[in-house]
């Protein structure tokens, strides 16, 4: 029983064998021009040497190795044969080396192993370069066309965005075998940065381009204290989406007040800064402009300490005060986390140890966080400010975009 399925095994494997199956595995082999392939028999070294090895391509010899080797004239320093497998290395690829590759193996005990597998060389992909457009974009109203190029045997291309596989569907399509991408229309999270990626079975290119769609400026927001008090130094920051970055006016009580940046720094209250602040911004791409205003009104300061019993009184009583306002600001926020997630947002930027600094979170496509122009403002301020409230806006106007 043992020695039929014994000898039934080896027949099939030598018919196997013998017919080219097997010796290989399934499927072509891929190779880059100029590169090395390895033709690789799953022959185990035998127990005695192989009698004759043979090695040909459409008919021409490549190698005949018997008791001394015979190789093929343009294959002289471009080929290593294993001679306890028969597996055979091919150096230095030109795209003529593409073809069906034959060995023919003779044992020691005179039996004839043959098989052959393809081999396809491919011209490596180069100069991989995206075109777009050349225009200004504007969001809601233009489209763009990428289109992907590049030398070389080409089988595959792939588009990303930002790392992320880009696939069709809603404003975006793919046509000419995937190497056009068109935006139709471009909406304002379309900017970023958009690689193609070429490939072949042997070898892969990559290119990449930067696209920037204008907008706004749209969802303006003052920041900022509606009461100060006098002596004291306050700032309004005024926060705007907008690619390019805005330019900003501040009016005061309808007038020009000459400050062109997004924040509006006071050093000094006096009571004559009470009234009606207007921060305007201009997109000078889009042309849009907007405004919004706020009220500012200013307020006794609180008498000052006598003595420095009373000093200290005050001392602990601030800190009582910031102890107080701390945990209302923990409780407020628990509330609101359970209420709305909305302002979840601006209570997270509370939480200890989040110290989201300036220009560290911002997207490609934000304008004016701090940090840009309204940072160098706050520089110039001397005493620095308590945890920042401007820090603060920066992360719901961050978080709000995205
Ligand atoms: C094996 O290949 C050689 C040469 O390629 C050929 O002469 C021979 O007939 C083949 N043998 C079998 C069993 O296919
Ligand atoms: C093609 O790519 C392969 C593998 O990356 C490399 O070995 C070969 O030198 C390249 N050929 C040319 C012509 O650049
Ligand atoms: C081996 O090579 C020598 C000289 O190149 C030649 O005379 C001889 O016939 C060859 N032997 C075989 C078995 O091919
Ligand atoms: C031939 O291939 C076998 C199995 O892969 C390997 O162990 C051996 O070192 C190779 N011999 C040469 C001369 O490369
Ligand atoms: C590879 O082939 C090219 C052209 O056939 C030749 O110029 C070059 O010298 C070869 N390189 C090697 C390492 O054989
Ligand atoms: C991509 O193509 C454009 C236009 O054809 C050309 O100006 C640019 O230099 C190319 N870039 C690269 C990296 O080849
Ligand atoms: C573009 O359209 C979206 C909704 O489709 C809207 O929210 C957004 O404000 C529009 N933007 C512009 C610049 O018109
Ligand atoms: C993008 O290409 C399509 C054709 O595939 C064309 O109809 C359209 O006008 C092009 N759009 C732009 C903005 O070039
Ligand atoms: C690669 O491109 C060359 C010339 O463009 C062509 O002759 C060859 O057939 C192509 N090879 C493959 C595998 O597509
Ligand atoms: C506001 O009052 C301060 C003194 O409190 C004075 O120096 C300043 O000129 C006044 N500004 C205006 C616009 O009246």
């Amino acid at each position: 029983m043992e020695t039929t399925v014994a000898i039934s095994l080896t027949l099939f494997i030598l018919t196997g064998l013998c017919a080219g199956q097997g010796l290989f595995p399934q499927g072509p082999v891929n190779g880059a021009e100029g590169g090395t392939v390895m033709f690789i028999t799953n022959l185990s070294p035998p127990a005695q040497p192989f009698r004759t090895i043979s090695w040909s391509v459409g008919g021409v010899s490549i190698i005949v190795y018997n008791s001394n080797d015979s190789i093929g004239p343009v294959y002289g320093d471009r080929i290593t044969l294993n001679k306890t497998t028969g597996s055979l290395e091919l150096r230095n690829l030109t795209l003529a080396d593409s073809g069906e590759y034959r060995v023919a193996i003779t044992t020691a005990t005179a039996e004839t192993i043959n098989g052959s597998t393809e081999l396809v060389v491919y011209e490596n992909i180069s100069d991989a370069n995206i075109t777009g457009p050349s225009n200004h974009l504007f969001a809601n109203v233009s489209s763009a066309n990428l289109t992907c190029e590049a030398a070389g045997n080409i089988t595959a291309i792939q588009w990303m965005k930002e790392g992320q596989p880009l696939s069709a569907g809603g404003n975006i399509f793919f046509s000419e075998e995937n190497r056009k991408l068109s935006i139709s229309p471009v909406k304002r999270h379309d900017s970023g940065e958009y690689v193609c990626k070429l490939t072949n079975p042997a070898s892969s290119a990559t290119a990449s381009y930067r696209m920037i769609v204008n907008y706004g400026p749209e969802s303006m927001t003052i920041l900022g204290q509606h009461i100060a008090e006098v002596d004291t130094h306050t700032l309004m920051y005024c926060s705007v989406q907008s690619v390019p970055p805005a330019t900003f006016t501040w009016l005061f009580n309808g007038q020009q007040t000459g400050v062109h940046e997004a924040g509006y720094i006071i050093k000094k209250v006096s009571y004559n800064n009470s009234g009606d602040y207007r921060c305007g911004a201009r997109n000078d791409l889009t042309g849009n402009v907007i405004s919004v205003g706020q009220s500012l009104s200013v307020k006794d300061k609180a008498p000052p300490p006598l003595s420095p019993e009373g000093a200290a009184g005050i001392a602990v009583a601030v800190m009582l005060v910031v102890v107080a306002v701390a945990l209302g600001l923990y409780f407020g926020i628990t509330n609101h986390r359970n209420n709305s997630t909305n302002t979840t947002e601006t209570g997270s930027s509370h939480a200890p140890g989040t110290s989201q600094g300036p220009g560290t979170s911002h997207a490609p496509d934000t304008s004016h966080g701090p940090g840009t122009k309204g940072g160098r403002v706050y520089e110039n301020v001397g005493p620095p400010l308590p945890p920042p409230r401007e820090i603060q806006g920066s992360n719901i106007y961050n978080r709000s975009i995205k």
